[in-house]
């Protein structure tokens, strides 16, 4: 597990000393893995045996020089398998695979990775192929194509084709053979189609308004008695569907299913879209806490803070209730205008500043915290920078991004060390480039990559030089290098920096 830890800079091997067996058991990102396959994938390796962790580094410039042959068994060794998990590709390496196996595809579709599947051409399917090829790609991650490509649609009409679909119903048997596809239908296919769809659409990773819709229409037409369970499935997708939900059975519903979506890291946009939409505003101005004083036990139930408008929950929140379960309560409460209740208790529980102890307990709720709010933090501790800057909890803003961090550097002894780049992360494109260039070669090595892809061209310019030079020590092949400095670097940049070579490989979408 701590493999994943390792900086990418001191992940070069060459094949000579590669021990293939060793890295195979280790579990990689895929940042790490694309450095590493390199050498990996000259080696006389059996490729069948290779993991996911290592597969998922094919990329266009590491198998240069290599044979078609083993180029292909490196694409087959990537087909999904019974047992073992599926090797994530993006769209660049899929087609890059498609592109360099073009000529010589067989109809075993099953053969390749599903994802690769997507980009097949008509003259890669024999017509008389074509279903079981629908079949292979229904197991496919149709998100990784990009729009631009406008594959989606072309997909559908082979398959209305092949599969002899007209109008918009779809049989039972033909939801079974397009599986994923479901992902990308419109809502007139999913309201008429069979219900199978509903378990298919289960495996989407997101949904459109109006395919949200339609699901409930299915789900209403009583053609599927298992409709309440599945309802519950799709609700950790697409929040909210809470329209047919009573008052009362909505705080049982919460009760139950709250802590479950916290735990499956439900994004908070969606947590703050479905609590506003179940809560209803019912409570009159001026009449004082009608609601119930929220004590501990209060906000220890489940279902905090349902039955709360965000005036009631002002007039029945205590300041030292808050300054005494500020960690449950920021857990609980997605709510902007509740959040922004709970800021301005805090500001009176502590006047002058408020230490590290409790900032870092802010999470969600530091998102809509004002620059005069932030002033009054104390940024003294690593911890506390780390769990502010914590991407689960949202984006910053650049403005609020930057007094944060440059709070924590005022204090004598902290600098923008490997730890604080960690948990800074692309926040650091909120920096000016004076700031940049305090960071040390040294600190950059053993950091994580950054994603820098929201920094200026001055500010990628600034890091690229610092990362360049803590290469400077290291002997690497030019692809390995290209691997570790092209995060750093826009496109454009690359190519002036003369590694147009590698950017005309890695960077362009073929097709
Ligand atoms: C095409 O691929 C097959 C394996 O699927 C291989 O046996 C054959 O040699 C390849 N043909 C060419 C022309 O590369
Ligand atoms: C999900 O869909 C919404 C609306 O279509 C879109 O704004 C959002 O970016 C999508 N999210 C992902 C992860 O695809
Ligand atoms: C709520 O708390 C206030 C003081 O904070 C108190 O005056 C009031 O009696 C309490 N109400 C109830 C119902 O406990
Ligand atoms: C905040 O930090 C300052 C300077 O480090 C310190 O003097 C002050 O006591 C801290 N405030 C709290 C509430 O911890
Ligand atoms: C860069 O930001 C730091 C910290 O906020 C500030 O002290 C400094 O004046 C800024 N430098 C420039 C050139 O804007
Ligand atoms: C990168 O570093 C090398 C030496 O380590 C140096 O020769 C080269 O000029 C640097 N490139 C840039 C663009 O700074």
């Amino acid at each position: 597990a701590m493999a994943s830890q390792i900086p990418l800079s001191l992940l070069l091997f060459s094949a000579e000393t590669v021990d293939v067996s060793v890295i195979n058991k280790k579990t990689w990102k895929q940042d790490q893995a694309i450095v590493l396959f390199d050498a990996v994938a000259s080696t006389s390796f059996n490729t069948e045996e290779l993991s996911p962790s290592v597969l998922q580094g094919f990329s266009c410039s590491s198998i240069q020089g290599l044979t078609t042959r083993r180029i292909q068994s490196l694409v087959f060794a990537s087909r999904n398998r019974q047992g073992r998990a599926k090797v994530v590709f993006k769209e660049t390496q899929l087609t890059c695979m498609y592109n360099l196996l073009r000529g010589n595809l067989s109809q075993k579709f099953t053969d390749y990775p599903s994802d690769m599947l997507l980009y097949f051409g008509d003259n890669n399917v024999d017509t008389s192929n074509c279903r079981s090829y629908f079949t292979a790609l229904g197991a496919a991650d149709f998100t990784v194509l990009s729009s631009v490509l406008n594959r989606e649609s072309l997909l559908l009409n082979n398959a209305r084709s092949c599969l002899g679909i007209s109008g918009v119903s779809l049989s039972r048997n033909n939801v079974e053979v397009l599986g994923n596809m479901a992902c990308t239908l419109q809502s007139s296919y999913i309201e008429s189609s069979d219900p199978l769809i509903l378990e298919k659409l289960k495996a989407c990773k997101n949904f459109s308004g109006s395919q949200v819709t339609a699901m409930e229409t299915l789900l209403l037409s009583g053609k599927t008695p298992t409709y309440l369970r599945i309802y519950k499935q799709l609700l950790f997708k697409c929040l909210p569907l809470s329209f047919f939900f009573k008052q009362t059975v909505k705080k049982r519903f919460l009760k139950s299913f709250m802590p479950q979506l916290r735990r499956e890291k439900v994004q908070k946009r969606k947590l703050k879209a479905l609590f506003k939409q179940i809560s209803v505003v019912r409570t009159k101005r001026g009449a004082g806490c009608t609601v119930g004083n929220i004590t501990h036990v209060t906000i220890s139930d489940p279902s905090f803070p349902f039955g709360y408008d965000s005036t009631q929950f002002d007039l029945c929140l205590d300041v030292p209730v808050v300054k005494n379960n500020l960690n449950t309560i920021t857990e609980k409460v997605d709510d902007d205008d509740f959040q922004k209740v709970i800021l301005v208790k805090l500001n009176q529980a502590y006047p002058s500043s408020i230490p590290d102890e409790q900032v870092q307990l802010l999470r969600s709720v530091s998102r809509v915290a004002l620059l005069n709010d932030i002033f009054k933090w104390n940024v003294t501790r690593i911890d506390t920078l780390a769990a502010l800057m914590d991407s689960n909890d949202g984006p910053w803003a650049a403005a609020e991004s930057k007094e944060i961090i440059t709070k924590y550097l005022s204090v004598s002894g902290n600098s923008l060390g490997s730890s604080e780049l960690n948990a800074i992360g692309s926040n650091l494109c909120s920096l000016n480039t004076s700031t940049l260039r305090t960071i040390t070669p040294d600190s950059i090595r053993n950091a994580n990559p950054v994603d820098v892809a929201s920094c200026s061209a001055e500010q990628k310019r600034v890091l690229y030089e610092i990362r360049n030079s803590s290469l400077s020590s290291q002997s690497a092949s030019p692809t390995a290098y290209y691997h570790l400095i092209s995060p750093y670097l826009g496109k454009n940049e690359c190519c002036l920096l003369a590694l147009s070579v590698f950017c005309t490989l890695s960077d362009k979408t073929p097709l």
